[in-house]
């Protein structure tokens, strides 16, 4: 059996029966005539394993970036298993900009357009252009533009039609030459002249002073999505809670954060069983003392009905939870 501490954030110590690794399209061609993954792993930061693993774990460690340029934009191809910060800090250093919202998202750039990795105003579809992928059905290499990737908030194709018959191999980007900084998010609206290495420092500041460090306490980031509700939800929740946070997403829809939910009942700072609710980031659960998968599924189940019970929104949760041979949906 294979420890999985090092190979997923939480870092809980349970163990699988096989991890192979995928550092070549060949190995990925000679891997696919035998057998299909159980569980595709890029650095483990949005996976948790709860407990020991019975099925084979295919890790990506696909490596190789291109920069080129025209006159209007830059255009980078990165293999997938290439570290997505160090990425961003390559561009930053280089002077293209676009990536630096998005520093110190863990991870790996394939694992990106899985969730449309986001943060600080910015989505990472806003510069995909293709992504190549292999399909473990009829075992070619295919390409998908970006529009057909479907991306939304949290949520792109790769979670539903293509869950488990894609390998993500490679993500191109287009980086326009010309393009506005967005700094509208929280403290970044306080910079005064942004640059990209100003706006990627700020970023780089904030989260390290609300987010905990997956080197020194487990954690994968925001263990729930932020609920999209519509507008008569959100306006009979406003009514007992005047201050609520929120995010108009259409006429309709209200986007609230489930941070302040979460807090607003009281969780933050407090531990169950070994597993913290954040005291910087009420949204982060996290591996406080030698806690379990258990304790955390237990936790994270108070929390979610607390949650329904007062304000009558379900959470849905972002990380992907597996158990011994399959996936855990709260
Ligand atoms: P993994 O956890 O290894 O995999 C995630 C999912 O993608 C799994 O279902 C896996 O099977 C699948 N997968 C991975 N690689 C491939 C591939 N090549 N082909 C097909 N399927 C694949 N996310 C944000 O969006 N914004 C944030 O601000 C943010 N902050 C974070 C902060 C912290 C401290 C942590 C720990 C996490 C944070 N996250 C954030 C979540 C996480 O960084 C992202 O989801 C990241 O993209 C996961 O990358 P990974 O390589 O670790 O993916
Ligand atoms: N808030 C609280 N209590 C808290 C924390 C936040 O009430 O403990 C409220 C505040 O009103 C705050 C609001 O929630 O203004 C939003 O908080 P924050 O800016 O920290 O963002 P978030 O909505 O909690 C999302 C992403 C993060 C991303 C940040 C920054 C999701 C699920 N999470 O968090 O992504 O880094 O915005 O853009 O959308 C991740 O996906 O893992 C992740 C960390």
């Amino acid at each position: 059996m294979i420890s999985l501490s090092a190979l997923h954030t939480f870092g809980f110590n349970t163990f699988a029966k096989s991890v192979k690794r995928v550092d070549s399209l060949s190995t990925l061609y000679a891997l696919a005539q035998q057998n299909i993954p159980n569980v595709i792993l890029g650095e483990g930061s949005n996976t948790v394993f709860t407990e020991d693993y019975y099925g084979v774990i295919w890790q990506n460690c696909l490596s190789g970036i291109t920069f080129t340029e025209d006159s209007d934009f830059h255009y980078i191809t990165a293999a997938s298993g290439e570290n997505w910060h160090q990425l961003v800090t390559k561009c930053v250093s280089l002077s293209i900009g676009g990536f630096e919202n998005l520093a110190l998202i863990p991870g790996t750039v394939g694992a990106a357009p899985i969730q449309n990795i986001g943060a600080y105003g910015v989505e990472i579809s806003s510069f995909i252009s293709e992504v190549e992928y292999f399909d473990f059905q009829d075992k070619t290499l295919k390409t998908i533009n970006a529009y057909n990737c479907q991306f939304g908030y949290r949520d792109s194709i790769f979670k539903h039609e293509l869950r488990d018959v894609a390998f993500i191999t490679k993500v191109m980007f287009s980086l326009p030459k010309r393009y506005e900084f967005v700094t509208h998010y929280g403290e970044l609206s306080e910079l005064e002249n942004p640059s990209i290495d100003s706006i990627y420092e700020a970023v780089i500041r904030v989260r390290k002073n609300k987010l905990p460090d997956p080197h020194q306490v487990g954690n994968a980031g925001s263990f729930f999505k932020n609920p999209v509700v519509p507008l008569e939800v959100f306006e009979s929740i406003q009514i007992q809670f005047p201050d609520i946070p929120h995010y108009p997403i259409s006429d309709k829809y209200i986007k609230i954060p489930a941070a302040w939910l979460i807090d607003t009942l009281g969780f933050k700072g407090t531990i169950e069983d070994g597993i913290q609710c954040h005291p910087q980031q009420a949204l982060v659960l996290t591996n406080y003392n030698n806690g379990t998968g258990r304790s955390l599924l237990n936790f994270a189940n108070i929390i979610k009905s607390a949650v329904k019970a007062q304000f009558g929104i379900v959470l849905e949760h972002e990380v992907q939870l597996l158990g011994q041979t399959e996936r855990i949906v709260l």
